[in-house]
């Protein structure tokens, strides 16, 4: 049997990814799982990451997903790497799960000039270096200035993205990281949920330094990947169905869905309870 690609993320902020690879991709089904009863994971330890990610990946794969993408930056940083050598291997060996840093990393490099990058992220994914190091494996050369914004993920989960409260928090780790580093010519939003406070970081970010969200890089590296992978590709359906899951409360996660996927079509969601 066929089955759909599982998009998890910790929240809402996954959910800016998929939008981006159902804009491409339209065709195949999709499951996104958002643990929204246990976000924000930025702030968690390594192990307490790893293992709330693993759960929700082997849920995504036990509900019939071959392919699974973690659509978020702290997944990736603290759990990826444990779950596809670890644990993979004793579920299904056959299945992949995937993240978002190393496509994101891969885009950059082709993009910036000065070779000093910036990078906003959640306090886990700037603490676990996972950027710079997998610049370095390319380009020893790459300067990372990471800045964690420990406060950017509650506004937006709790919907205060567009309020003038986000202006305080957004301006002040603009004005850090570019004290950082002058010489910054590109600055990753290194979160899934910071595409929602953009026109807010454009706003503070200098005209000429590059602001690049990770939706549309993730959506085109899937696609590469699948083309890369017939026999992945195979294993997908496609007939254009999405379902979304919950571990918090579904009418929540209705209306955020809404804004976070930019529609106004009704969103169904399901509660998962772990
Ligand atoms: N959206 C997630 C990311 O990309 C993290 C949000 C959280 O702290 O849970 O890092």
């Amino acid at each position: 049997m066929r089955g759909s690609i599982g998009v998890f993320d910790s929240g809402f902020g996954g959910l800016t990814i998929l939008k981006e690879i159902m804009k491409v991709m339209p065709e195949y089904d999709y499951l996104f799982l958002g643990d929204n009863a246990r976000a924000p994971y930025g702030t968690r330890s390594f192990e307490v990451v790893y293992q709330y990610t693993r759960q929700c990946a082997k849920y995504l794969m036990d509900n019939n997903c071959p392919l699974v993408v973690l659509g978020c930056n702290t997944a990736s940083a603290k759990a990826l790497r444990t779950i596809q050598q670890k644990d993979l291997p004793t579920w299904w060996s056959e299945n992949r799960v995937l993240g978002i840093i190393r496509p994101t990393v891969e885009n950059i490099l082709q993009r910036t000039q000065t070779k000093h990058i910036g990078l906003f992220g959640t306090s886990g994914t700037i603490n676990s270096n996972t950027y710079p190091l997998e610049f370095a494996k390319t380009d020893p050369e790459v300067v990372v200035n990471g800045c964690a914004c420990p406060m950017w993920v509650p506004l937006v989960e709790n919907g205060e993205y567009d309020s003038p409260g986000a202006d305080y928090f957004i301006e002040k780790k603009v004005n850090e990281l570019m004290e950082m580093d002058p010489e910054i010519d590109t600055i990753i939003l290194g979160c899934t949920h910071y595409p929602l406070l953009l026109p807010k970081i454009e706003k503070y970010v200098p005209s000429n330094v590059a602001i690049v969200p990770q939706g549309r890089i993730v959506a085109d590296s899937l696609r590469d990947y699948l083309n890369r992978h017939p026999e992945m590709d195979e294993r997908l359906s496609k007939n254009g169905e999405r379902r979304f899951l919950t571990t918090e409360s579904v009418e929540k996660f209705q209306t955020s869905a809404k804004i976070f996927l930019n529609t106004e079509k009704n969103i169904e969601a399901e509660r998962v309870i772990f």
